[in-house]
């Protein structure tokens, strides 16, 4: 009786274990691209709209620089940066990336595979890529769009 019990329970539990893991999906994508922030600066909009997300913008970088001790960078027009790459060559950039600030490049590399593949079918999914983001301004330099400051207050000693 007890071996029988325990070997339907040991059934049960091959049942209950998923048969594959979660595909990558254009809709995976997009939830991946708002809770991951992508949407907050590379979005123009979105985060002063308090996230409303217009699709004919989405991803397509931002005009409004940030400037720091690096410089002053743009969030890239993340559809052009796809253009060119396979979906292997997205995970394997994406895997590797190192950017200038404020760009958390370090939490791409936590993504799993399911993840970057599903941001890459997403970002492919928006169609026309459009204009790139302004160039890079070197420390020093005044960039010709609005930005922000990004810099610690001096503090007293
Ligand atoms: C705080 C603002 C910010 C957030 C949040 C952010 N990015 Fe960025 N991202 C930037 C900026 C600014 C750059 C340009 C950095 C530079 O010029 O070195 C950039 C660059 C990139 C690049 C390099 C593009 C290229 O063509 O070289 C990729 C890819 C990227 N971001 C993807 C993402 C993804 C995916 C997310 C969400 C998980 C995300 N970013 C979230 C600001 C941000």
């Amino acid at each position: 009786m007890l071996r029988h019990w325990l070997s339907a329970g040991l059934w049960a539990g091959a049942l209950l274990l998923p048969v594959h893991a979660e595909e990558p999906s254009v809709e995976a994508g997009l939830r991946i691209s708002n809770i991951g922030g992508c949407h907050d600066c590379h979005t123009q909009g979105f985060a002063e709209s308090g996230g409303k997300l217009d699709p004919a913008v989405a991803l397509k970088g931002s005009t409004v620089g940030f400037m720091g001790p690096w410089g002053t960078t743009y969030p890239s027009n993340l559809r052009r940066t796809v253009e060119p790459m396979s979906e292997d060559a997205f995970v394997d950039f994406a895997g590797k990336l190192e950017t200038r600030p404020p760009m958390p490049w370090f939490n791409l590399h936590h993504m799993t595979d399911m993840e970057l593949r599903s941001l890459y079918r997403y970002i492919k999914s928006l169609g026309e890529p459009g204009e790139p983001a302004p160039d890079y301004v070197v420390p020093g330099e005044m960039p010709k769009t609005p930005y922000i400051v990004f810099a610690p207050p001096q503090m007293p000693g």
